[in-house]
């Protein structure tokens, strides 16, 4: 005897993602939905003093009832301690199917909150105001949330799309300069693999997406020279790109690994550097001798590994691996990563600038070679 049991369904998770909108203008507009109950925002520590104790307030200056809740800035609170933490007060505090879960921060409590919002009472729903540069063109989109394991990071975790993502550029204005340049790292790995446009318009437009940071540090005034307008246009064809690969492979079973280009060598020199190296330095790094895999196999120009390498200093990044680094132990990291299979690690590589190719199973001997250069 059989029964079947008959799931097919078609979910729709699509949401928007709005770009340019300001903080101020958000708690406004949440407050107006009509089919929440409570508001439950989730944030860190440094993110709360900047932002969070003031929005909060905005929600409930439209007499709804709101709570944050924040935890210590920092991939340390990415466990599930942590998450543990987050449900005992959220459910001391009457949280409900109809709450909204807000993710007010970096890709930390992206992860973090999204992740609380998938499995607390089966699922409630939850939105993201990233505040990084890494977390508004990167983490914030697709529906990845997780926490971290003794083991490796983001190890426990989901699929769980948000309601909505809405993205206040101004945030950034407060973002220490090492974590632009975090951000940097992601949006030149998606020019590489992607948009041979956009790698120019970097290329072209420097001082400008500098003078973010720069004007930053000398005098506490907004970007001058048409920065912010290069953010905005920046960030808008990350999330473009991030978008279109997330719709054709929602759960990273396919084209979706493209996005891991510079990861399977950067992995492993941000593990053995300590975590010494960003993460953005150690992709940095990784990009650059995932380029150099590419021309040995003679799939890329030399003359294009150069360009990427100039590319990444232009934005102050690292391009070399740190020469005490024990070149083996860097290959042998490599068969550890989460998404090596059987026993094959599978390089995303570069055609050109612009265009990757997913799944090259790369001789050990090469990989060797190429680090030891
Ligand atoms: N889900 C995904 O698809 C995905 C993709 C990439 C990365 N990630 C995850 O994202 C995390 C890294 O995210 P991150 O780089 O945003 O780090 P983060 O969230 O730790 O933020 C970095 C630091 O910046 C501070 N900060 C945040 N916004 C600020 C602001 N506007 N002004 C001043 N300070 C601010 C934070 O308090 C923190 O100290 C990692 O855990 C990584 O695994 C997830
Ligand atoms: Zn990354």
């Amino acid at each position: 005897m059989k029964l079947h049991i008959n799931l097919k369904k078609i979910t729709d998770n699509s949401y928007d993602i709005i770009i340019g909108t300001k903080l101020s203008s958000v708690a406004g507009e949440i407050a107006k939905w009509n089919d929440v109950s409570k508001y439950f925002i989730i944030t860190d520590s440094n993110v709360r003093r900047l932002y969070g104790n003031k929005f909060l307030k905005a929600l409930q200056s439209h007499n709804v009832e709101a709570f944050i809740i924040s935890v210590p800035a920092g991939e340390k609170s990415k466990t599930r301690k942590t998450k543990d933490q987050l449900e005992n007060k959220l459910l001391k505090l009457n949280a409900d199917r109809s709450s909204l879960i807000i993710a007010l921060g970096g890709g930390v409590i992206g992860d973090l909150a999204g992740f609380v919002a998938a499995t607390l009472l089966r699922g409630i729903p939850f939105i993201q105001i990233p505040t990084t540069l890494l977390s508004q063109v990167d983490s914030s989109i697709g529906g990845k949330v997780a926490v971290d394991h003794p083991l490796g990071k983001n190890l426990i975790g989901a699929f769980y799309q948000p309601k909505k993502v809405y993205i206040d550029v101004d945030t950034l204005k407060t973002l220490p300069v090492k974590e632009f340049r975090n951000g940097m790292a992601e949006i030149i790995k998606y020019s590489a693999i992607l948009d041979n446009k956009l790698f120019s318009f970097l290329e072209n437009n420097q001082s400008r997406i500098t003078i973010h940071s720069a004007s930053r540090q000398r005098r506490a005034s907004p970007q001058a020279g048409g920065g912010q307008a290069s953010l905005i246009h920046l960030i808008y064809r990350c999330c473009e790109l991030k978008k279109m690969i997330v719709e054709k492979d929602e759960r990273e079973t396919g084209l979706r690994r493209i996005l891991n280009f510079g990861h399977t060598i950067g992995h492993a020199i941000e593990s053995l550097s300590y975590y010494k190296l960003s993460h953005g330095e150690a992709v940095a790094i990784g990009m650059v001798a995932e380029a150099k895999i590419s021309a040995a196999l003679g799939l890329l120009k030399q003359s294009e590994v150069v360009r990427l390498n100039n590319l990444l200093q232009l934005y102050k990044l690292p391009t070399d691996i740190p020469s005490r680094m024990d070149r083996n132990k860097i290959v042998q990291l490599t068969y550890h990563d989460k998404k090596a299979q059987q026993g094959k690690v599978q390089y995303t590589l570069l055609n050109k600038i612009g265009k990757a190719i997913v799944g090259v199973t790369v001789p050990k001997n090469i990989v060797k070679r190429v680090l030891s250069e």
